[in-house]
């Protein structure tokens, strides 16, 4: 853990209380004046630390930015996903940056956040909007052991990994759309962005881009998404912390990619079917220029949409765009 890190899990383990720089310095075996440096620095991000000579320094309030060694020290010890956090100022696509690791041989489980992204994009080669700190745009790099046509499987598990954390930080209850969408109230409030780098029978690599849209209102949407997208802060009526949802988010991915790896997607399915719009509906599916109608049955077990077409046959829908019938 950085010496960042370190202090502020330190001064949030007492809730709120006091320690004192000597039992800081002593812990993390460094001059108090090293420590006063790095409180300095903390205080230079918007981090309130109160100093009092007799007790020590108190951790008054924590500001809405993303910092790597925060969300590390909130976080604490995961299985995978998280163990190396990096967060950007501004990048084009945080799956840019995460496929450029990828290609460098970084271990599986790190995430990149971009306060804002100049080039986000969204599946279908659509732009995905990232304004700065308004949302969490966010992406990790795994290496799973699986077939290509089973990466849909990651896909699912982090819809409902999104969905729990989203509920448990907010009190909502978000929706899922086949195969990747987070609906609040029928709207859109976050997407998942899954890309493949693969053999033909086995993945060598996944980033998987998140988008959350949190603390934007109404107005701050392009004008052509206000009926369909929306944002934590508009649906709970108050603003949300976003290291606090981020955080949450890792947590639960966490455990559901360790549920894949152990051969568990059936539990992760069962979750996702409890959870999704699209089943048991009249939908059409657009897929380039093909469109496709009929009823959402269930989830495959690689995670591929079943849909019983008009002319009764069960096909497996594993790309494209599914819209309920109107
Ligand atoms: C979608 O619903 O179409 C998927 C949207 C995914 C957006 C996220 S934001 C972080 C990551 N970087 C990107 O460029 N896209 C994903």
């Amino acid at each position: 853990m950085s010496m960042d890190a370190e202090i502020l899990s330190a001064l949030r383990a007492v809730c709120g209380g006091a320690v004192s720089g000597a039992e800081l310095s002593q812990a993390m075996g460094v001059s108090r004046a090293a420590v006063w440096a790095r409180i300095e620095v903390l205080r230079s991000l918007g981090y309130d630390i109160e100093a009092s000579p007799h007790l020590g320094y108190r951790l008054l309030s924590v500001p809405d930015v993303l910092h790597a060694d925060d969300l590390i020290s909130r976080l604490g010890r995961t299985g995978v996903i998280g163990r190396d956090i990096r967060v950007f100022e501004q990048t084009t696509s945080t799956n840019d940056v995460v496929d450029k690791l990828a290609r460098d041989g970084v271990k599986e489980g790190v995430v990149v956040f971009a306060e804002s992204q100049t080039k986000g994009r969204g599946r279908l080669g659509r732009k995905w909007a990232s304004p700065a700190r308004k949302g969490l745009w966010f992406s990790m790099l795994l290496r799973p052991d699986l077939r290509p046509q089973q990466a849909t499987q990651l896909t699912v598990a982090s819809a409902t990994s999104l969905r729990r954390a989203i509920e448990t930080q907010t009190g909502l209850k978000p929706e899922i759309k086949w195969p990747n969408d987070i609906l609040v109230a029928g709207k859109k409030v976050a997407g998942i962005l899954t890309e493949l780098n693969a053999e033909l029978d086995q993945i060598k690599y996944v980033v998987l881009g998140l988008g959350v849209d949190v603390n934007q209102s109404l107005a701050e949407f392009p004008a052509e998404f206000r009926k369909s997208a929306t944002s934590l802060k508009i649906e709970a009526g108050r603003p949300v912390s976003r290291s606090e949802l981020a955080v949450a988010i890792l947590r639960e991915l966490d455990r559901d990619y360790a549920r894949i790896n152990a051969g568990d997607f059936s539990s992760v399915a069962d979750e996702w079917e409890e959870h999704c719009t699209t089943l048991g509906r009249q939908v059409v599916l657009r897929m380039g220029e093909r469109q496709l109608h009929g009823r959402a049955e269930a989830l495959g077990e690689d995670g591929a949409l079943l849909l019983r077409t008009e002319h009764g046959h069960l096909e497996r829908i594993v790309g494209g765009d599914v819209a309920l019938e109107k």
